[in-house]
């Protein structure tokens, strides 16, 4: 099986990436790292499938070169990787683990002497646990906790950065973690919720202003989306879809290109906003370079049985799924493209930061056979390549993700990547779509 199109079918400069995260696939345990929240949410029992957590992952931490000269051998412009805040520094505060900084500094140069490059983002979700202590994303001090980790951090490697996001999927900081309880630290409470969803789109303002003024260009924000569809053909599905899509799609890009939050949504969390959130939007929409999106599925939507607000239910339909169990939806991925450049992208480039699936996978006679994947990536490719004709300025498409890795609450039996990780002896077999990909991607 190939891949349909080849590089020349997108337009000149487009760029081809694999991303990948930092607590997902380096090993948390080497290298002096400070205990993080996923540390601590993985060792409660029932949050974490099988009691899994990022101790070992990839060991990235240890074989970097070797997954980079993959990277590089498939033939990709950038590479996508996260920096963990308590590697670099374990109180979250403080004095720096100078083994942290320096592993991050030798992952860019060597992006760099591969002719990769290198695309960070500083926070993909490992909150130190000093900070934890201190109410995390619900403590309005996390902005400038953020601030000075970004300082610490692009003060040693930025001049080499060619793309930086502060944070990834504001949502799952937020919404995932403390309103559905599904991600560290696994809160349910709607205050807590609420200001989370205020103070990362603070922290990531403030994040933007010091990487400035440091001289950093190529700074942008990623946001998740899901395709929201009402379950069913009445007014309350309808209104309920809505809802969905406010609290997912809307909020972060209304607060970070329009300065303002949807109306629909705050309707239901202005009671626990914190005092004075509208004097912080002006940094909340601190300007930004480029716009990221992350996309998979799309959720058929209804009333939850509460009748609270916000109470929402997720179903799925009819069309094929992944091994996640979330429906193949290309037609998502061109719908939010089209929407972003219409409503937010005011002529910014925009990337597609992450888009991919797992399936069960095993290694036969040295090789991995994924046609689903390959599938996948030619349908959602496709519509990459029609927004693209249809004028809209896409600059660029990552996949998810470079390697199989610690898919969070699932842990290590959902496959995500191009790239196969025997977990136990830690080799790395390329799947038969990084073989696709490689052709397609030859200059
Ligand atoms: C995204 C996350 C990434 C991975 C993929 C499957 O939401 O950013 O870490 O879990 O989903």
């Amino acid at each position: 099986m190939s891949i349909s199109l080849t590089r020349s079918d997108f337009p000149a400069g487009f760029s081809f990436g694999a991303a990948t995260s930092a607590y997902q696939i380096e090993g948390h345990r080497f290298g002096g790292a400070g205990s993080s929240h996923w540390d601590t949410f993985a060792a409660t029992p029932g949050n974490v499938a099988r009691g899994e957590n990022g101790s070992l992952a990839c060991d990235h931490y240890h074989r970097f070169e070797e997954d980079l000269d993959l990277a590089a051998a498939m033939g990709l412009d950038m590479y996508s990787f996260s920096t963990s805040w308590a590697r670099v520094l374990p109180e979250g505060r403080g004095t720096p683990n100078p083994e942290g900084l320096d592993f991050y500094d030798r992952l860019a140069d060597a992006c760099l002497a591969r002719n990769l490059k290198p695309f960070a983002t500083l926070y993909h979700w490992e909150l130190p646990s000093p900070l934890a202590d201190l109410g995390g994303w619900c403590n309005r001090d996390i902005a400038g906790w953020f601030a000075d980790f970004t300082e610490v951090l692009m003060r040693r490697i930025g001049d080499r950065m060619h793309l930086t996001a502060p944070i990834n999927e504001p949502w799952c900081v937020a919404w995932l973690s403390h309103f559905l309880g599904q991600h560290a630290p696994g809160l349910r409470d709607i205050r807590a919720a609420t200001r989370a969803m205020h103070h990362v789109g603070l922290a990531h303002g403030r994040s933007i202003e010091v990487m400035r003024g440091l001289g950093m260009s190529g700074l942008g924000c990623v946001t998740n989306h899901e395709y929201a569809a009402p379950a069913d053909a009445s007014p309350e599905a309808a209104q309920a879809a809505q809802l969905y899509d406010g609290i997912y799609n809307r909020w972060f890009l209304g607060g970070f290109r329009n300065g303002e939050y949807p109306a629909d949504v705050l309707q239901g969390l202005e009671p626990y906003m914190p005092v004075g959130w509208q004097d912080d939007m002006a940094t909340v929409s601190a300007p930004v370079d480029w716009l990221g999106l992350n996309y998979y599925t799309r959720k058929l939507i209804a009333p939850g049985a509460s009748g609270l607000w916000g109470d929402l239910a997720e179903t799925t339909g009819d069309l094929p799924q992944t091994s996640m169990g979330w429906e193949i939806y290309p037609e998502g991925l061109y719908h939010f493209l089209t929407w972003v450049s219409e409503n937010y992208a005011r002529d910014l480039p925009i990337y597609v930061t992450e888009n991919g699936m797992s399936a069960d996978e095993n290694v036969a006679n040295g090789k991995v056979d994924d046609p689903d994947r390959i599938d996948y990536i030619n349908s959602h490719l496709g519509v990459v390549q029609r927004a693209t004709i249809e004028g809209v300025p896409v600059a660029g498409y990552f996949f998810w993700s470079l390697l199989d890795n610690f898919e969070w609450a699932l842990g290590y039996d959902k496959r995500f990547g191009l790239i196969h990780v025997d977990f136990d002896g830690m080799a790395r077999t390329p799947k038969a779509s990084y073989h696709a990909l490689r052709s397609a991607l030859r200059r």
